[in-house]
């Protein structure tokens, strides 16, 4: 597939993702970078990395606690938007993250609320972790915050319909092989859209084997966004601090 054509670069760029999502919890996401930047000793003087940072929620919180935050999308139509908050120490730019972006440059660098395992091919992935340990410096922190696949899979297969102010979404979510879809349909504008979001059911010994192939070791794994360890049964969410060997 080219790029450009794949699934992540068109739904996330359309107005309908952000309609979709619209009730994305900002306190939630403050909170969480506020316990994240305490635990991590993130201070003045670091560069942090936002990577995947969608409209910039959790970049422009983090500037506003006084850091350094640069935060990178392929969305351009995020970035867009993201830009209207730029200072000094905020920026953002469009960017693939399976391309170098600054060399070794960030001591923590963040991949927040699912923003990997979005590609076709196992490669793809390693491409972006190489990237990510490229652009740290060394001993710098990787965080990945993912879904709990362990939980997700056990809920799987799930219809509901999502009712926004502006549509109704019909949303389908299973498995199929090793990928957790999720079939979003409705109509808008007079026309039946389907779009289907794809995202890997990695396990966590999956992430060990692909951090430990770019040498990045595992220091914390979190289950939730009040940094409580992580319990494959019970957590909400899988959240891997790694550090750069
Ligand atoms: C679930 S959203 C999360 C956005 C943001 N982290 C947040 O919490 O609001 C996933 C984001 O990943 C971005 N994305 C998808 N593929 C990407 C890629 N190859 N390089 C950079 N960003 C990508 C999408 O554009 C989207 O903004």
């Amino acid at each position: 597939m080219q790029k450009g054509e794949e699934w992540f670069d068109q739904w996330f760029n359309t107005p309908y993702y952000h309609i979709l999502y619209q009730n994305r919890d900002f306190n939630e996401a403050e909170t969480f970078v506020k316990k994240l930047s305490t635990h991590l000793n993130i201070s003045n003087v670091d560069k942090v990395l936002d990577l995947a940072c969608g409209k910039g929620r959790h970049a422009i919180f983090l500037n506003k606690l006084g850091f350094n935050v640069e935060g990178i999308d392929l969305s351009t139509e995020s970035i867009q938007h993201a830009k209207e908050f730029e200072n000094e120490k905020l920026k953002f730019s469009t960017h693939d993250m399976r391309e170098l972006y600054k060399k070794e440059e960030f001591t923590f660098i963040l991949n927040l609320f699912t923003s990997f395992g979005y590609f076709e091919t196992e490669e793809e992935d390693l491409l972006a972790l190489k990237m990510i340990a490229n652009s740290l410096k060394r001993d710098g922190y990787f965080v990945l915050d993912y879904f709990n696949t362990y939980k997700v899979i056990n809920s799987l297969p799930e219809k509901l319909v999502i009712k926004r102010p502006e549509m109704d979404f019909n949303v389908h979510k299973y498995l199929k092989n090793r990928h957790v879809m999720k079939e979003i349909a409705f109509s808008a504008d007079g026309k039946d859209y389907l779009f289907t979001e794809r995202v890997e059911a990695l396990k966590n010994k999956d992430f060990l084997k692909l951090f430990e192939s770019v040498n990045l070791k595992v220091i914390n794994t979190f289950g939730d966004y009040n940094l409580n360890l992580f319990d494959r049964e019970h957590s909400d969410r899988m959240i891997f601090v790694v550090q750069k060997q």
